[in-house]
């Protein structure tokens, strides 16, 4: 009698931030199609339901704002009373604002500053304790191709960021080189996710599709499959790197 090959991600438990749409929802799907049980994590609270009702029951749905320390606290908390761990943190939320800096309010930088980049600080911050006492964990860090390029049409803020994702990911991968933790940055190029539709009027979107390489734009199931990778034990030996999903639009 043969059994069933074991999954990459089987009794993994992660926890997905702004993942009930685009690149979020994907990487979750991409998580639980590997074995693991997925967090899905959102402000809005009918895209996580939708999403962790797509995935079907090994999904729950945790709403909150990720740059609220008592809404990932509550996250976290119901990751564990669910599923007893927390094994693998994608650090995905994120926000963008079309805007030059001449235009930009100082309470839009804050707000934009404190979604894509203290999230990050604040779920890891809630997840190590456990992963360290365990001796494993993953922590993945969205970041973008705008932190080698600059953003094409996104803000000053927002570029600010994803370069930002990269010094917290090579920063905590080091202090956490001897826990059995790894820290790694996902570098996605242009993602065809409502985050693009809404930001990026169709002539910029037809002058980057001839700028890429590939000729196209990444669909959302490219990036999941990526962090996949680096949430798996395949993984173990890479730590503090940028993993660039872009097509080619940025060779470095
Ligand atoms: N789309 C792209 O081309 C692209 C490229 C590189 C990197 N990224 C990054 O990928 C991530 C996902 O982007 P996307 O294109 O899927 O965007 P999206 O707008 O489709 O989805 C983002 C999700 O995050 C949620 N969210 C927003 N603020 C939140 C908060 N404070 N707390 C919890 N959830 C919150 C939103 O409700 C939404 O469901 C972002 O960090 C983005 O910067 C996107």
């Amino acid at each position: 009698m043969t059994s069933e090959p074991r999954q990459s991600l089987q009794d993994r438990v992660a926890i997905v931030s702004g993942g009930g749409n685009g690149i979020g929802a994907a990487i979750a799907s991409a998580l639980a199609a590997r074995g693991a049980r997925i967090v899905v994590n959102d402000i809005d609270p009918a895209r996580a339901r939708r999403q962790a009702e797509e995935i079907g029951e090994r999904a729950i749905a945790a709403p909150g704002d990720a740059s609220s320390s008592a809404d990932v606290s509550g996250v976290v908390a119901k990751a564990i009373e669910e599923f007893g761990t927390v094994d693998i943190l994608v650090n995905n939320a994120g926000m963008d604002q079309a805007v030059s800096i001449l235009d930009l309010e100082e309470e839009d930088w804050d707000r934009l500053i404190a979604v894509n980049l203290k999230s990050a600080f604040l779920f890891s911050k809630a997840v190590l304790p456990g992963m360290i006492e365990r001796g494993h964990g993953r922590i993945i860090c969205t970041s973008s191709v705008v932190a080698h390029r600059g953003a094409m049409n996104g803000g000053i803020h927002y570029g600010t960021t994803k370069g930002g994702m990269l010094g917290f990911a090579r920063t905590l991968a080091r202090q956490m080189a001897r826990t059995g933790v790894t820290v790694n940055a996902i570098a996605p190029g242009v993602v065809d996710t409502d985050l693009i539709r809404t930001h990026m009027p169709d002539e910029v979107r037809a002058r980057v599709i001839e700028d890429i390489p590939l000729g196209r734009l990444a669909e959302p199931g490219e990036i999941g499959h990526a962090v996949a990778f680096l949430a798996s034990d395949e993984a173990a030996y890479i730590t503090g790197a940028t993993l660039d999903v872009n097509g080619g639009f940025w060779i470095g």
